[in-house]
Order: structure tokens, then C-alpha cells, then sequence
């Protein structure tokens, strides 16, 4: 086939199945990767000029390799992705790129890490580097996230968008950052997500405060992170801060639990465990709303066997396990484990 010239690349959205709040504490998740996600096409041009153009928008942007200014919305992610790998002292190129996306935005679903994702793959290749390391990837995605969008996100979107595989989930320890991967298969159940049609965004709900509260645990505590917190210790601190990491605490243990679970294909376990999970986000971590509610009520009385929030919380989506025989509820759409994100050369 004759070359395009065109390098496409494609990041996913994740789903994350448990553990939420837990990634930059030096805990624990285990999301997966879904089928949509954001490609991003990139022609290499002379000179040093990025001129982008994202097509869902229908808005552009243009800007020199060698004096890269701060933006907002999407061109901060293709501004800063581009500035932060220059940083590492790779040597970018001119180029011309358009992006699209299928993640729907602000619905939990990591359409941000999708994009810086893309974004880094695509500079990366038309630098000459098809396979990046990706945990130093993911590491410089959540570094665009921090200084230039104003998000102080940890690594589960990025790495699950990075280390996502068809039919598995992506089992994370954030202190060690130990990836492995497990079969996600509940036969005789299957996964829907329900949106609450509620937009959320870590920059403009109570995300950045979360995580503040988290770092002011670690302060009073002397612990560099919440990982070996114990419930005792809890009782030395001021509320709502004790809830914050009693919660933290319990999704821990919770994705632990949740293996053993997914390892048996044990689908009722599982249900439990993401009940909990969402219970605690409710009413110790503080981040549902009556959009939330209001979704996951009605996937429990499709017969929903568990049902929680996913992602930073305050809207978007809620993830339930249905029995494959339950009734198809309105609006609600299945979900499965798909690839990870990939690089084609055309
Ligand atoms: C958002 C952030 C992640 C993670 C989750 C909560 O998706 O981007 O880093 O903190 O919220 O688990």
C-alpha cells in the first residue's frame, strides 16, 4: 500500500472498575480500557510549527515548537504535551494535526488522559520513537495535567489508557507502579454504563480539594502517602478528613478483594464490592450527587447486582453488573475491555 504520510494515533478512555481516590495516595485500582477514544492524525511539515486542528470542535490552533504559551480547554494539552516532551530533550518536529474523539466529555470516562495520550504517541512517533517507555508516558501525561491544564490528577487514566488489553483489566499499584493485567470475564453478567448526564470536570468540581485533603492526612500524620494508614490512626484526625481516608483505606482493600473475586468469576462478590465502593465515595470521600443517585437507582432496580460511580466522581458515569438476562435499561450501554492505545504509521 502506498505510505499516507499520515501517523495516526489512538488512545482509549478507561472504565475504572474499583479504586477510586486511591491513585495519588499510593494505593490501588483496577480500570480498564474501552473502545473509544481520541486519534490523533499527525503529518510531519517543515519547520517547527505545530498548526492542530481538533474537528469535533471545529476550532484550530497554531503555535512555534521554540516559545510554546500556555492556553485553555484542548490546546493546553497539545501545547504542554508538545512543551513537556521537549523538556525531556527530545527533539520534536513540525507538524500538522487533527484530532477527534468518541470519549464523550466530562462523563468519567478519561477523555483528557485520552487525549494527552494520543497527543504524546503521536509526537513521540513522528520524532522518530514508535514505543515510548509508557510509564514514563503516563507520568509526563499527568505532568500536562498538573501545570497546564490545572488539574492535579494522579496516573490511573493514563496508564489504563496506556496498558489497556482486549477482555482484561489492568490491575495497578500506584506506590510500586506494578502493572499486570487480569482476565475481566463474569460469565452470565456484563458491564453497562449509565451516564448521569451530570458534566464533570477535575479542574472545575471538589477534585483538587480531595486531593488537598488527602495531602493535609499525609501532613498530620508524618506519611509520605495514605498507603499504610491504618483505621486507628484515622481517630487522630479532624473531620471530614478521618472519612476522607477511612475511605481510601477501604477501596484498598476493596481492589484486593475485587481480584480474588475476578479470579473466581465471581460475579455476586464483585456486585458487593462495587456497592461498597460507591458507598464509601458517597458518604466518606463526599463525591456523588443527586444526578449520581438518581443513575445508579435506576440501574439497581433494573437489577443491577452492584452498581458505582466511576472516575473523580461529582457526575458522569455509573457503572453497573446486570445479570445478561436483566432487561436492556434506557440510555444504558455495555462496556467491555478493549486495547490499549497504539501508533499506526501510514
Ligand atoms: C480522575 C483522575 C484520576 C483519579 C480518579 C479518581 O479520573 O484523573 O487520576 O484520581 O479521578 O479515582
Amino acid at each position: 500500500m502506498a505510505s499516507t504520510g499520515v501517523t495516526t494515533a489512538f488512545a482509549p478512555g478507561r472504565v475504572n472498575l474499583i479504586g477510586e481516590h486511591t491513585d495519588y495516595n499510593g494505593g490501588l485500582a483496577i480500570p480498564f480500557a474501552i473502545a473509544n477514544g481520541v486519534t490523533v492524525g499527525a503529518r510531519p511539515v517543515d519547520g517547527k510549527r505545530i498548526e492542530a486542528f481538533a474537528s469535533d470542535l471545529q476550532e484550530a490552533d497554531s503555535f512555534d515548537l521554540a516559545d510554546i504559551a500556555p492556553a485553555k480547554g484542548w490546546r493546553a494539552f497539545v501545547r504542554g504535551t508538545a512543551a513537556e516532551l521537549q523538556r525531556t530533550g527530545r527533539e520534536l518536529r513540525g507538524a500538522s494535526l487533527e484530532i477527534s474523539g468518541t470519549v464523550p466529555r466530562g462523563a468519567g470516562l478519561s477523555s483528557s488522559a485520552a487525549l494527552a495520550v494520543a497527543l504524546g504517541l503521536a509526537f513521540c512517533a513522528l520524532a522518530g520513537e514508535l514505543e515510548p517507555d509508557r510509564v514514563e508516558l503516563a507520568k509526563l501525561c499527568s505532568v500536562v495535567e498538573h501545570g497546564w491544564v490545572g488539574a492535579q490528577t494522579g496516573l490511573l487514566d493514563q496508564l489504563a489508557s496506556l496498558f489497556g488489553e482486549r477482555s482484561r483489566a489492568v490491575v495497578i499499584d500506584f506506590r510500586s507502579l506494578a502493572i499486570r493485567s487480569v482476565p475481566l470475564e463474569l460469565p452470565g453478567h456484563r458491564l453497562v454504563l449509565l451516564d448521569s448526564r451530570e458534566s464533570r470536570a477535575n479542574t472545575a468540581s471538589g477534585y483538587n480539594e480531595r486531593r488537598a485533603e488527602c495531602a493535609r492526612a499525609c501532613a498530620l500524620l508524618g506519611v509520605s502517602s495514605l498507603r499504610d494508614v491504618t483505621l486507628e490512626e484515622t481517630e487522630r484526625l479532624p473531620p471530614p478528613i478521618d472519612n476522607r481516608v477511612r475511605h481510601v483505606i477501604g477501596e484498598n482493600t476493596r481492589v484486593v478483594e475485587a481480584v480474588q473475586a475476578l479470579g473466581r468469576q465471581d460475579a455476586v462478590a464483585l456486585g458487593h464490592l462495587l456497592d461498597a465502593s460507591h458507598e464509601s465515595s458517597r458518604d466518606l470521600f463526599e463525591i456523588s450527587t443527586e444526578a449520581v443517585e438518581a443513575a445508579r437507582d435506576r440501574l439497581l432496580r433494573a437489577g443491577a447486582i452492584g452498581a458505582r460511580l466511576v472516575g473523580g466522581g461529582f457526575g458522569g458515569n455509573v457503572l453497573g453488573l446486570l445479570p445478561s438476562d436483566a432487561d436492556d435499561l434506557h440510555g444504558a450501554r455495555e462496556v467491555r475491555a478493549a486495547p490499549g492505545a497504539r501508533v499506526t504509521v501510514g
